[in-house]
């Protein structure tokens, strides 16, 4: 069967553009793999576990930021009829803390949850249903860089949120496109909530990238399995170890798999050579401090308003305008 048609014949773009992304990837140097293409389903099931181990303090960090800040962020936002729109929403669990206090604030609150997976928007507008059935719900599936815009004729005032340091998996050119992205959305009176990690003990950090149950190595690895199953490829996973990096002073934890062998990789029509040891890229996470945040919002044209902290200082939510 060709790889590139549906069932019905019809050209699959989207698997298109991944074996172009892929072959230009492998074809560089160094060899890259984007941690984008990380969330297949099994990718997803991987990350939720990951979010659940003990060295992986990212979640709970941002968590107890929305638990005791949710009341700082509505008063300083202020505004009777708002829309809360959150790119990459996911499952909304904990979203829905931050919309339960600001609907104490806003007697019109709405929230749009954008995300690229109908299914997890499902189980989001579940869980808002039960628990904020005040609040008007909305979702949009798709790339945000397409939805978000498919909501600028609405009048109410806005609170763009982009949670969980996924920021984080940008460089920092594509970081700073993301955010001009953003100011061209905001209006006067709009607000960006940004939550990104930030720049601690390097031990602290490395071990959430390194972890002994080999959780971070499996969710990396599953991206070889998955352009084994979508692009007709013949990686052998047995023959590439992870490896993991923190730089304390430039922030960025590095993700790499390299090649325990030399050997010939089959990719759709094309072959790809690797050398033993040599290393794929595969994610950045970057950690941030102020001077940093005040480079990237600059860069892009955004002023930062406040900045909320859990109390130990792990992770902040960041108010731009
Ligand atoms: C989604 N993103 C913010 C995670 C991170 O921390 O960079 C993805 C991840 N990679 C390895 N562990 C978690």
């Amino acid at each position: 069967m060709d790889i590139f048609r549906t069932k019905t014949g019809k050209m699959n773009e989207s698997v298109k553009l991944f074996m172009e992304e892929v072959l230009q990837g492998l074809k560089s140097s160094p060899k890259t793999l984007s941690s984008k293409y990380f969330y297949d389903d099994e990718g997803s099931r991987i990350f939720q576990q990951i979010m659940d181990m003990p060295e992986y303090y990212l979640p709970e960090a941002e968590f107890e930021i929305i638990q005791t800040q949710s009341e700082a962020i509505a008063r300083r936002i202020n505004q009777t009829r708002l829309d809360i729109i959150e790119l990459g929403a996911g499952d909304g669990r904990k979203m829905v803390h931050l919309v339960q206090v600001m609907s104490q604030f806003s007697a019109d609150l709405s929230y749009f949850p954008l995300d690229i997976s109908e299914g997890i928007l499902k189980v989001n507008e579940e869980l808002f249903r039960k628990t904020v059935p005040s609040v008007h719900f909305e979702s949009l599936a798709g790339d945000y860089f397409k939805t978000l815009p498919a909501l600028k004729d609405r009048t109410n005032p806005r609170l763009i949120v982009f949670a969980g340091s996924n920021i984080g998996n940008f460089r920092k050119g594509k970081a700073v496109e993301f955010l001009k992205f953003i100011k061209g959305e905001l209006k006067p009176g709009d607000f960006f909530a940004l939550g990104v990690d930030l720049k601690k003990d390097p031990k602290k950090i490395l071990s959430a990238y390194n972890d002994p149950t080999g959780l971070t190595k499996r969710f990396n690895l599953n991206l070889l399995t998955r352009i084994n199953r979508e692009l007709k490829a013949d990686f052998d996973l047995k023959s590439f170890e992870h490896y993991a990096t923190y730089h304390p002073i430039t922030g960025a934890a590095e993700s790499f798999l390299f090649s325990l062998r030399d050997q010939a990789v089959t990719i759709g029509d094309e072959v790809i050579q690797f050398q033993r040891d040599e290393v794929i890229q595969m994610e950045i996470s970057q950690k941030y401090d102020l001077p940093l945040l005040q480079e990237l919002s600059s860069a892009a044209g955004l002023s930062l308003d406040s900045v909320y902290s859990d109390s130990q200082g792990l992770f902040s939510w960041v108010l731009m305008v």
